[in-house]
Formats: C-alpha cells, structure tokens, sequence
C-alpha cells in the first residue's frame, strides 16, 4: 500500500482572510551544515515568485531535500536568510511559517476517512464544526475525491491516496505548498495523472510550490522554473526551455537529456561581433555574441542530438555550419525516431537524432552540419 503523509505546520490564528496565498521565497546565501561537518548545502540563492511552481530538480544525495525542509524550517540554516513573502522567517520555528507539506513516505490514517484525515488539522486547531465542514467539502471538490469522502484512506489506490495528502496540506490555507517527491511510489501512468492534477490544483489556489523531484521529465511539464541542484549547489534556475536550450554547465546540460560535449580549445573574434571557437571539429562560429572573453575559462559548446544535421553533400544551408566529414558507426532504430553515431574526424563520437528518412544509405559519404543558432557555448 501506498504510504503518504502530510504534516500541516500552520500558524495559530490564521482565518482565511488574513491568508496571502501568493507569498514568495527568497533564499539568501543559504546554507546548511549538518552536525558531522558536512554542508548538505552550499551558499544558495533563489528567488520563487508568488503563486509559481518551482521544482527542485537534482541526482538523489544533491542537497534537495535539505533546501526544502530549510524553508520550511525543519533545519536551521548555519548562515543566510529565508524570506516568505515580506517576512523574514530564517528564525522563525516550523509551526510557525504556515506550511503545507506533503511527503512520499510518511502515512496518512489510514482506518480514517477521507474525510477526517482533510479535517484533521482544522480539528486540531478547533475550528467549529460547521466551518470544518465547510471547508472539507472545498478541499474534496479541489481534489475531486468527493464520492470516496467516507472510504477509509487505506482502500483507496496511490494516486488518490496522495491527492487526500495534498487535499490535507492545502486545508488550513498554507502560505506554501512544499512537496518532496510525493509520486516516487508511483507507477508512470499514475504519475502523469496525479502530475495534471496537482498543476490543475495549484493554478487553481495560486498558492506558492516547491515540488522536489529526480524526474527530469516530471519536472519540466509541472514547473514554471526548475533550480537544476548537485553537490549541495544550485547550479542554474531557469525556466525549462532556458534550461534546456542555455544551459550554463556540462552538468546540466547531460543531467536534461543527450547532449554533445566539444570542449573548445580557443577563442577568437570573428565578422560581426561574432565568436569563433577552435575545437576538434575545427572552427565552430557561434551565433552568441559574448562581450567578455576569459582566456583562462575550460568552455565547451553544447549540440543537442536533435540538432546536428546529416547530409550527402558537402554544401551548408543558410546560417549553417561548415559542413564535416563523418562515418556512420551505429544506427538505433527506435520507431519514430534515429539514433545515428558518428565517428568526427578526430575519431570522437557524437551522437544525432533524427528520422530514419534523415539516415544517409550505407556507403555514402557523409557529412555533418547544424544551424550555427543551435550551439551553446557554456563555461563550466
Ligand atoms: N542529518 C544529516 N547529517 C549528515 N549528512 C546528511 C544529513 N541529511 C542529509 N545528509 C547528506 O546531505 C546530502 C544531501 O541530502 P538530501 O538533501 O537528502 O539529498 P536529496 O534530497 O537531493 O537526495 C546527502 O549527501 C546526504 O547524505
Ligand atoms: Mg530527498
């Protein structure tokens, strides 16, 4: 069975008319080490707008968990400030801050009812019964669990079981919705459902999420950012195009999908303001302009698979890059899509998604090219 918790941490005396439920975060130069000496975060600093959906999105043991119980006060950071809306809350205890949170692996009560483990928290804070049921039955509408309101939770599946977690850290008017991989027990389909769901929810209520997630794809289709996490660090915050089509490191680039790493090995000016970079692949012009260039800095550039070009001449379109000689080395089918390796002529792989109609027949040359727009330079 399916085990959910929701822990409701919310403040004594809020009614619903004193709730902003479009507070924003800011962390600042957070970080938090832990009593061995060891930082589960590094110096971090994020800015989540009110009523938005930001993810935290990291490989497991990346300091996700950690950034999200330091905002909701279940560690003490050991330098830095939290702000929740125009409240500094770096201080200020957990029951405090007026938290819904929703974990994967804690229970909700389970020989309860749907709708008494929804109006459990308000019963806690003994709110009279008639406003209690008032407010259950909003929560089941949101949630659309109305017809199981008497089930015992335990009957229900996994994915309606987390939609009571989420229904309950909701019911006390939260000023934040924190979740922490709350589909992990899922299977995909459940999680793709029980994903529309809590977007629809959230959109809905307006109210400020951060969901902590090692699902790439999970992340990009609920997020309106991403703050991509390894290494206790908070590599980059973006939106997920950004993040996909610029990101700022190897790391993240590779962490969202196929990527193509060619590290450059020099710099140059080139026509128009333009940047040329030496590589194994020769001279790769970039269509970035960039104003400052840092002799020193390791750069690579980024071509997604999908973005390289293969073709049986050597001619180059429009704003293409100069075409290069390759040899096909392997071809995956897989169905609507190829995945072709070639080799470059400094004997290196690279990798290239295209349709099967895009695969050059054997034993033609073959030459590889992309649009010059399509190759990000990244310095780290
Ligand atoms: N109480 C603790 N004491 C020492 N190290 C911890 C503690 N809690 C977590 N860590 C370590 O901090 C790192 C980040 O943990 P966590 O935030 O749980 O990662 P994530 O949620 O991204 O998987 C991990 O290396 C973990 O082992
Ligand atoms: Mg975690």
């Amino acid at each position: 069975m399916m085990k959910t918790q929701c822990v409701v941490m919310a403040s004594e005396g809020a009614d619903e008319s004193q709730v902003d439920r479009a507070n924003g975060i800011d962390v600042r130069g957070v970080e938090v080490r832990f009593a061995n000496g060891f930082y589960g975060l590094k110096q971090s600093s994020l800015t989540i707008e009110p009523g938005s959906f930001c993810t935290l999105l990291g490989p497991s043991g990346s300091g996700k968990t950690t950034l999200l119980r330091t905002i909701a006060g279940l560690l003490t950071p050991s330098a830095g400030k939290i702000s929740i809306g125009s409240n500094e809350v770096t201080n200020l205890p957990v029951q405090a801050r007026n938290i819904g949170f929703v974990f994967q692996n804690y229970a909700l009560f389970p020989h309860m009812t749907v709708l008494q483990n929804i109006e459990y928290p308000l019963k806690l804070h003994k709110w009279p019964q008639d406003d209690r049921r008032r407010r259950v039955h909003e929560i089941l509408d949101l949630i659309e669990l109305p017809h199981v309101a008497d089930r015992a939770v335990g009957d229900l599946s996994g994915g309606q079981q987390q939609r009571v977690a989420i229904g309950r850290a909701l019911v006390y008017h939260p000023a934040l919705l924190l979740l922490d991989e709350p589909m992990g027990a899922l299977d995909r389909r459940l999680r793709q459902q029980l994903g529309a769901d809590l977007r629809e929810i959230q959109q809905r209520t307006g109210i400020t999420t951060v969901y902590v997630t090692h699902d790439q794809e999970e992340a990009f289709i609920l997020s309106d950012k991403v703050a991509i996490m390894d290494g206790g660090e908070i590599l980059q915050y973006d939106t997920p195009a950004e993040l996909y089509f610029r990101p700022n490191s190897r790391f993240v680039a590779r962490f969202l999908g196929e990527a193509n790493i060619v590290e450059v090995k020099k710099l140059s000016a080139a026509a128009d303001g333009r940047v040329s970079a030496t590589t194994r692949l020769g001279e790769v012009l970039l269509k970035s302009v960039i104003s400052h260039v840092d002799e020193g800095a390791s750069r690579s550039i980024v071509l997604r698979p999908e973005d390289l070009i293969l073709k049986t001449s050597n001619q180059a379109g429009p704003e293409q890059a100069s075409p290069i000689p390759v040899k096909i080395v392997k071809e995956l089918f897989l169905g609507s899509r190829c995945l072709v390796t070639v080799s470059d002529p400094a004997g290196d792989a690279l990798l290239i998604e295209c349709t099967r109609a895009q695969v050059p027949s054997p034993g033609s040359d073959v030459w590889l090219t992309w649009n010059l727009a399509s190759a990000v330079l990244i310095d780290r």
